[in-house]
C-alpha cells in the first residue's frame, strides 16, 4: 500500500485497515491464578471471540492472529495436543457464529506436513466463509515468517528454472505475490500482549512499515477497551513511510 492509501485508511476514524495480533501470555495468565497453562489457552479463545467481534464492529478490514508458530511444536507434547484440540473445538463451535458475522476466514502458514485432520478443519473454515464480504480473519497457524519467505523464494526459483520467469523479474512485487499473504494488505498495526517486545518470527516481510503496540495485559485479559486503546494510540501516530509527514508535505 502506498503512503496516500495508508493515510486515507487512517482517516477512516483512525481505525487501522489491517491489525495483526501476537496473542501472548496465556500461560502466564493461568500460572498467576494457580491454574494449569491449558486453562490460559482456554481463556485465550474466549478473548479471541471478543476481539474478532469487536474488530469487525470497528470496521477493521483484516485481522491476523498468531495462533500457533512453527516453533511452538517445541512445547511439551501434551500442550501441543491441547492446542490442536482447542483449534478443533474452535472450528466446531465458533465457525458458524463467525460465518454469521460475515467474516471470511483464511490461513497463512505451512500446510505441508500438517495432520490431514487439522488441515481438513482449516479448509472447512475457508470453504464455508469464502464468499463472505465482511472482515477477513487471517489465522497464522504453523506459521513462521522465515519459512514463508523461503517457500516464496523456492517458488520463484522453480519458475526461473522452468523458464516461466526471468531472473530480472525477481523483485519485491514478485516475491510478495508468492507469500501466503499475497492477497492481503500489509498490516498497519501490530499488537503484542503480555509485555514481550519481539516479533517471534511473525510477518517479518509484511510489517516493514507497521506501527507497533505493546500491551502489558496477558492475552486472556485483552478486551474491547484494550483494543480501543490500541486503536487510539495508532490514530495518534504520524506515519511517514520514509517521506515527509502529511502536514509538512503540503
Ligand atoms: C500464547 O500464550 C499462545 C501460544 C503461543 C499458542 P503462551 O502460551 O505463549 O503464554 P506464555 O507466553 O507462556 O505466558
Ligand atoms: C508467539 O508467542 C507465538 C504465538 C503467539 C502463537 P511465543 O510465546 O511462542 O513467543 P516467544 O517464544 O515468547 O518468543
Ligand atoms: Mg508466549
Amino acid at each position: 500500500m502506498d503512503a496516500s492509501a495508508a493515510a486515507e485508511a487512517d482517516a477512516r476514524h483512525g481505525v487501522p485497515r489491517h491489525v495483526a495480533v501476537i496473542m501472548d501470555g496465556n500461560g502466564r495468565w493461568a500460572l498467576s491464578r494457580g491454574l494449569p497453562r491449558t486453562e490460559g489457552h482456554r481463556a485465550g479463545v474466549a478473548a479471541l471471540r471478543r476481539i474478532v467481534s469487536h474488530s469487525a464492529k470497528r470496521g477493521v478490514e483484516c485481522l491476523t492472529i498468531f495462533s500457533f508458530s512453527s516453533e511452538n511444536w517445541n512445547r511439551p507434547a501434551a500442550e501441543v495436543g491441547f492446542l490442536m484440540t482447542l483449534l478443533e473445538r474452535f472450528v466446531r463451535r465458533d465457525l458458524a457464529e463467525i460465518h454469521r458475522q460475515n467474516v471470511r476466514v483464511t490461513m497463512i502458514g505451512e500446510r505441508e506436513g500438517l495432520e490431514p485432520r487439522i488441515l481438513g478443519l482449516i479448509e472447512e473454515g475457508e470453504a464455508l466463509t469464502r464468499d463472505n464480504t465482511g472482515m477477513t480473519l487471517v489465522v497464522a497457524f504453523n506459521y513462521g515468517a522465515r519459512n514463508e519467505i523461503a517457500r516464496a523464494a523456492r517458488k520463484l526459483a522453480e519458475e526461473v528454472a522452468s523458464g516461466a520467469l526471468a531472473p530480472d523479474d525477481v523483485n519485491e512485487a514478485s516475491l510478495g505475490a508468492r507469500l501466503d499473504t499475497a492477497a492481503l494488505p500489509d498490516p498497519d498495526l501490530v499488537i503484542r500482549t503480555s509485555g514481550e517486545q519481539r516479533l517471534s518470527n511473525f510477518l517479518l516481510w509484511q510489517v516493514a512499515y507497521a506501527e507497533f503496540y505493546f500491551s502489558e495485559l496477558h492475552w486472556p485479559d485483552f478486551d474491547e477497551a484494550a483494543l480501543d486503546a490500541a486503536f487510539a494510540s495508532f490514530a495518534a501516530r504520524d506515519r511517514r513511510f520514509g517521506a515527509l509527514s502529511a502536514k509538512v508535505a503540503r
